[in-house]
């Protein structure tokens, strides 16, 4: 194994709207494509799919998006081993997409609020055998908590993605970690410090490199990401594209991240490897089903440079 993800998995309901309804109202839209999603899922398919072996430990529930999500997992290369069935429903999030490509999410954790301390515990022996730890904020906070603890026994690096936004994430029980990657309004959240300019992100991840982070990496969306350590900041440009959908384009940055970081322990490379790859993944319609395979990648490449 090259990679543990800890997180949740979701069936995502995805519409197409022209604009989201008032209360009260019903809109029609033209639009409609179901596919697996959740961040967890995402960020392990995105390393699979780029030649990462993930472990992935998850909980599905009882009803049918658990047989979409195992089969997903199965069809992506993904270890299920850990990927446990739990009396609750799955979890599903319903998602709106406008014409301007923004989004809008629902999430409704069902069984990932489900996942324990003790079902981490449950798969230490692969976990153990991975090169890198990845975690969200889908699941249980206790259950993260004892992910970055496991990784810190096990001399296992940990990267930690706090998404969604969590006001209750505690700073100390996460220092330690090799790499924190928020987005600005996670940063913004995160620190109770603002983000409107460059100079104001650098003075939020300062915080956090002196709260025991070791690598901040903001991403930016269009703009990129802005990688800060111990010996100074880094900018990298994201390629322009047209968006069409940027649902779980931060994920796909994380999994891409995740598998080139693995392979060279180059973090600027693995910064540029993921800012490419979510680009990409914005140019297509929906979330995992936008994410490119190894094998795709120079063909895509030449095409965009042409
Ligand atoms: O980050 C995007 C993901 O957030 C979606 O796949 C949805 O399931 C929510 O978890
Ligand atoms: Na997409």
């Amino acid at each position: 194994m090259t990679i543990a993800v800890i997180g949740s998995n979701m069936v995502d309901l995805i519409s197409y709207v022209h604009r989201m309804p008032a209360e009260g109202e019903t809109v029609e839209a033209p639009e409609f494509r179901m596919g697996c999603g959740g961040k967890g899922a995402n960020q392990a398919v995105a390393a699979s799919r780029l030649g990462s072996e993930v472990v992935m430990v998850s909980r599905v529930g009882n009803d049918v998006f658990a047989e979409t999500t195992l089969k997903n997992f199965e069809d992506n290369g993904i270890s299920t081993t850990h990927v446990l069935r739990t009396e609750a429903t799955s979890g599903v999030a319903p998602i709106f997409v406008d014409p301007d490509s923004h989004n809008s999410i629902i999430i409704v954790k069902g069984a990932n609020a489900l996942l324990t301390p003790q079902d981490v515990e449950a798969a230490r022996e692969d976990i153990a055998r991975c090169r890198l730890i990845v975690l969200q904020l889908e699941i249980p906070l206790e259950t993260v908590y004892a992910a970055i603890d496991l990784g810190r026994e096990l001399g296992i690096p940990v990267l930690l993605n706090p998404a969604p936004a969590s006001p209750e994430l505690d700073l100390a029980r996460i220092a330690g970690v090799e790499f924190l990657v928020p987005n600005e309004s996670e940063l913004e959240l995160l620190t109770g410090m603002p983000v409107s300019s460059l100079e104001d992100i650098t003075r939020a991840t300062d915080v956090l490199l002196s709260a025991g982070i070791t690598n901040v990496i903001v991403t930016l969306g269009s703009r990129g990401a802005l990688w800060a350590h111990a010996d100074g900041q880094e900018f990298v440009d994201a390629p322009a594209v047209q968006a069409i959908d940027t649902t779980g384009a931060g994920d796909a940055f994380i999994g891409c991240f995740s598998n080139a970081w693995v392979r060279s322990g180059d973090v600027l490379e693995a910064i540029r490897a993921g800012s490419a790859y979510a680009s990409d993944s914005v140019t297509r319609p929906g979330t995992q089903t936008s994410y490119a395979w190894a094998a795709d990648l120079p063909a895509r490449r030449d095409a965009a440079s042409a």
